[in-house]
């Protein structure tokens, strides 16, 4: 069945407003989907009197409503503090966008965690993110950086982590591999690599459970 998309979608998917990317950015994030393993990267120049976003930009390498809505977002956060462009919702870029099919939701999304995770970047290098703030979604976001060659996405939207634990600094992450996977020592170290940049993580422990139903 062919989706139906409102003329403002088209626009902004046909001529996507703030694409491409900054060379040395503040900060930059790429996040994929768990609902279609599509990727979305954004990258921030933050000014840092103001804290305000003085450039955005994006690749896409999604779906139209993915280029439709990543270029809204970066609409709706240009010229906006770090504190208002986190507090965008996908439905905020939904409403924008003048609606989009439910199905299609997901796409907005992605768009609106690329965003996120990129601001949270930025306040991690300014070491704005405290030892004390360590949770499960802050190694999920870290594990969104983490490719699985075979498929060319993320282990997170490859549905690869089946568990993110946080106990006192000690981070438990369950993963599903063949045991004789070749890439699986080479995913556990690039795990660790990215996962020990968090602040207050003293221990990564990383299981392979192995593929089951
Ligand atoms: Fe994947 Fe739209 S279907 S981002």
């Amino acid at each position: 069945m062919a989706i139906k998309y409102n003329e403002k979608v088209v626009d902004h998917f046909l001529h996507p407003r703030n694409l491409g990317r900054i060379e040395n950015p503040d900060a930059e994030a790429v996040v994929g989907s768990p609902a279609c393993g599509d990727q979305v990267a954004i990258y921030l120049k933050i000014d840092p009197e103001t804290e305000k976003i003085e450039d955005i930009k994006f690749e896409s390498f999604g779906c139209a409503s993915n280029i439709a809505t990543a270029s809204i977002i970066t609409e709706l956060a240009k010229g906006k503090t770090i504190d208002e462009a986190m507090n965008i919702t996908w439905k905020k870029a939904v409403d924008e966008l003048g609606g989009l099919p439910p199905i299609k939701y997901h796409c907005s999304v992605l768009a609106v965690d690329g965003l996120r995770s990129a601001i949270r970047h930025y306040l991690m290098k300014q070491g704005r993110i405290k030892p004390e703030d360590l949770n499960s979604d802050l190694v999920r976001g870290e594990l969104y950086h983490v490719i699985y060659p075979p498929l060319g996405i993320d282990i997170v939207s490859a549905k690869r982590v089946k568990y993110i634990g946080v106990d006192d600094g000690v981070v438990t992450i369950d993963i599903a591999f063949d045991d004789e996977d070749p890439y699986l020592d080479e995913i556990k170290h690039e795990i660790e690599e990215k996962v020990s940049v968090l602040p207050g993580v003293k221990e990564i422990k990383v299981n392979n459970v192995g593929l089951y139903e």
